[in-house]
């Protein structure tokens, strides 16, 4: 299949574009004209003004995105329909709608400002685009949730609690300043005074990084006390604390490429990757810190379903395309070239 796969791609030339992010297998990786990051990927379907055909190996919101970023006639595709992300689908409209009438009932009419990681439904960013916020990645959030705690509002941070948690305390946020929303049973929590409230996150979490305990991340530490551990964001707060480094998994690689060789590394994300810089890697000494960090999503697109997608786009049977409501993709947007304006 990867033979045809590639006689196929000659055939297609410039007007097919296939992008994988990290997290895919070898073989789909082999297989991409480009491979990165959520950033790195949503700039790359944006700038590409040539190919009629995206195909996008990873989960559904980065077709969405990708689908958004594109001009009208280009098409996006996902080879698994199925493929989501369970964090994106912690949040929703009518949910984030809920939870906005609530705030502005505590904290005053148009006193929120929504900022959404990038891991969400395009319903989401359509709701930040609307009320003037923004989309995050994990290799830009640092620098956009600085702009947005800047802008004299209440934050309100979707869906990923741990990564909004972890960069606002890096920009100067305590952690008594955050309050919490409990998306399932309309709760806001947080143990301040009202006025000193500085953002508001949402409940949702990544399973992959969110149950990665500080049992296991203690016995890797004492394990292997000259190992740096880096670890992504989406780590829960202990973790990311007790950690060396944290970042994108673009920043992750980088770490690991630019060190000299002999470095010792423990790597806190999803195994597809961990398993590709132990390979890319064979001059440094590389570990998982939990071997169960495995996004089956991910693991969703496989050369199988790449195959078929690639054969029914030759064939004008477009089943596998992604495409985003024209009235949401119109706010959803807005959201998303703020934040590509401002990283
Ligand atoms: P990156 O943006 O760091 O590639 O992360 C995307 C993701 O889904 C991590 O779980
Ligand atoms: Fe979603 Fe987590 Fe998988 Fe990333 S690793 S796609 S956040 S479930």
């Amino acid at each position: 299949m990867t033979e045809e796969i590639k006689k196929i791609k000659e055939r297609m030339g410039e007007d097919l574009l296939i992008l994988a992010h990290h997290y895919q297998s070898d073989e789909i990786v082999s297989l991409a004209d480009s491979v990165g990051d959520s950033l790195k990927l949503a700039k790359t379907a944006e700038a590409n003004k040539r190919a009629k055909y995206i195909v996008f190996c990873g989960v559904h919101f980065m077709a969405e995105t990708a689908d958004i970023l594109t001009d009208e006639g280009q098409r996006v595709f996902l080879p698994e329909h199925d493929a989501g992300c369970p964090m994106a689908d912690m949040a929703d409209r009518v949910s984030a709608e809920r939870c906005l009438e609530r705030l502005e009932n505590e904290f005053g009419k148009d006193s929120v400002l929504p900022v959404t990681y990038v891991n969400s439904k395009a319903e989401i960013k359509a709701f930040c685009g609307r009320l003037g916020g923004t989309v995050v990645t994990s290799g830009n959030a640092p620098r956009i949730l600085d702009w947005a705690l800047k802008q004299n509002k209440l934050v309100l941070f979707l869906p990923d609690q741990n990564l909004g948690r972890n960069t606002c305390v890096d920009l100067g946020v305590k952690l008594e300043n955050m309050a919490v929303y409990n998306q399932i049973h309309d709760e806001l929590y947080y143990d301040c005074k009202k006025e000193d409230v500085r953002c508001v996150l949402w409940g949702g979490y990544c399973h992959v990084h969110h149950f990665i305990t500080d049992e296991t991340f203690q016995s890797m530490r004492k394990a292997h006390p000259d190992y740096k551990i880096i670890v992504h964001p989406e780590c829960r707060y202990e973790i990311a604390c007790a950690a060396d480094g944290k970042g994108s998994t673009e920043y992750i690689i980088n770490q690991v490429k630019n060190s000299p060789s002999g470095s010792k590394f423990i790597i806190g994300t999803e195994k597809n990757l961990v398993d590709r810089l132990i390979k890319n890697n064979p001059d440094k000494d590389i570990l998982i810190l939990d071997t169960n960090s495995k996004c089956r999503n991910m693991n969703k697109i496989n050369t199988e379903n790449l195959y078929e997608t690639l054969l029914e786009i030759e064939a004008g049977n477009f089943t596998r395309q992604i495409s985003v409501d024209r009235l949401i993709a119109k706010d959803a947007v807005k959201a998303l070239d703020k934040m590509l304006e401002l990283s």
